[in-house]
């Protein structure tokens, strides 16, 4: 089987990597790619993951049987519908399904709809609803902008006036652009927070392991969100009952409402969840795997990926068996100075030979020079993660490993999946 995977970040670099070691796949491209899955996949620079066109063109010419999409803006544009109309398998979510991770306002409703737990909340489009509504709220909430806008658009307000502006900033100013024409006003929740996945074919719906994903940019949870600085599979506290809480009362039932919404729901299914007294909460839904948690939940899968993927694509779930290992799994992110402001980028990374050899070192923002050394491209550079019998063994070697890894100005978290963060033994 040839395969085309759209993307570039260490999430794709990931589902490569584990593509790789599908007996199936015969050629393995990449559009755009990056350093990383130049050394074992076909990478296409020219196509970027949001060039629909280019994309098809690329299926065609390179003779494709399945495209796999890896980020949500393609998938939010209609490229899995855009290949269906030229007779081309592809895993990811339609236009119509990704509504639920392009729209938080759609979110809400699913929840409501189908008595899935979630923020208590509610969406507006005018300022003036918006701040009544606000004023009613029994707490200071948090405001969203419903639209996509990379992890940026949660505003955790303190005061009840800081939510008013950053209402007039959204509606008004345009603040999130149109992404944040429409707010979302929803409770704030305390607990612990977690991102689960699954896979769905429409119908059948197959939990994978979760992950916990560190946001802030600096140890302890400290400065500005970021599309995550490290993630760690799984928590000590996630157990058999809360799995089947998750997949009973808000896996199960999203796919059922989004089919009986006439929404199918194909690809994976990721929940950003929060872990109240009162059970999981949904605080939203995405529709692809999560960036950094694909790069330590996908090497705990045992079984083989591509067979997962091309069953999803052509609704044929209930016919493939998903096992994963008892192991854990730490990933730390190695960024870019300034990330996730301005940064300066085409430093060469060096040490990237002396890591150890069952290390997984996943590229990001990296790209080849002309001699054929690899710099860095963008904010966020590497994961490095590693796999061990605890989440102390695998975050000590994922650390260790780090140190041999030098780029200028780099910067990572020192705690992710540290005992202080509530990662091991509660
Ligand atoms: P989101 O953009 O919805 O993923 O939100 C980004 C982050 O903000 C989440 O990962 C949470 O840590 C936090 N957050 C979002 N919504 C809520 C909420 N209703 N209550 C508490 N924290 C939240
Ligand atoms: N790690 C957060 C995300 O992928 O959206």
């Amino acid at each position: 089987m040839n395969i085309l995977l759209v993307g570039g970040g260490a999430r794709e670099h990931t589902i490569a990597w584990k593509l790789r070691q599908s007996p199936r796949v015969d050629e393995l491209l990449v559009a755009p790619g990056n350093a990383g899955t130049a050394r074992i996949a076909r990478n296409l620079p020219q196509t970027k993951a949001n060039d629909l066109e280019g994309i098809v063109q690329a299926t065609r010419e390179h003779k494709i049987d399945l495209v796999v999409v890896g980020p949500e803006e393609p998938l939010v544009l209609g490229l899995v519908d855009r290949l269906a109309a030229e007779g081309i398998t592809a895993f990811g979510s339609s236009k119509a399904a990704s509504h639920l991770e392009g729209s938080k306002a759609f979110c809400k409703e699913l929840c409501q709809r189908y008595g899935i737990p979630h923020a208590r909340g509610a969406s507006f489009t005018s300022r003036d609803d918006a701040r009544s509504y606000l004023k009613e709220f029994d707490q200071v909430p948090v405001v969203k902008a419903s639209g996509l806008a990379a992890g940026k658009g949660a505003i955790i307000c303190e005061t009840q006036e800081e939510a008013l502006q950053t209402i007039d900033r959204m509606i008004n100013e345009g603040a999130f652009g149109e992404a944040g024409r429409t707010v979302v006003i929803e409770e704030r929740l305390s607990g612990r927070e977690i991102s689960v996945f699954a896979f769905a074919d429409g119908r059948t719906v197959v939990p994978m392991v979760p992950a916990c994903d560190y946001k802030r940019v600096f140890d302890g949870d400290e400065g500005p969100n970021t599309g995550g600085m490290g993630s760690f599979s799984q928590p000590a506290w996630y157990d058999a009952a809360l799995a089947e809480t998750i997949r009973t009362r808000i896996l199960e039932p999203a796919v059922r409402g989004m089919e009986a919404e006439g929404r199918p729901y194909r690809g994976v299914l990721y929940g950003g969840l929060m872990v109240t007294d009162d059970g999981p909460k949904v605080l939203e839904f995405n529709c692809r795997f999560g960036d950094p948690e694909a790069q330590v939940t996908l090497p705990r899968l045992k079984s083989d990926l591509a067979d997962i993927l091309w069953a999803v694509a052509t609704n044929s779930l209930h016919e493939v068996d998903v096992q994963w290992s008892d192991q854990a799994c730490v990933g730390v992110v190695m960024a870019s100075g300034g990330y996730p402001g301005e940064y300066d980028t085409g430093f060469p990374i060096a040490g990237l030979g002396r890591v150890e050899e069952d290390a997984l070192v996943f590229h990001a923002g990296t790209r080849l020079d002309e001699e054929g050394g690899v710099v860095t491209s963008g904010g966020r550079v590497l994961t490095v993660a590693a796999l061990g019998a605890s989440l102390n063994e695998a975050r000590g070697k994922a650390y260790r490993n780090i140190q041999h890894i030098h780029f200028s100005r780099c910067h990572y978290r020192r705690d992710i999946a540290a005992p202080s963060q509530g990662a091991v033994g509660e």
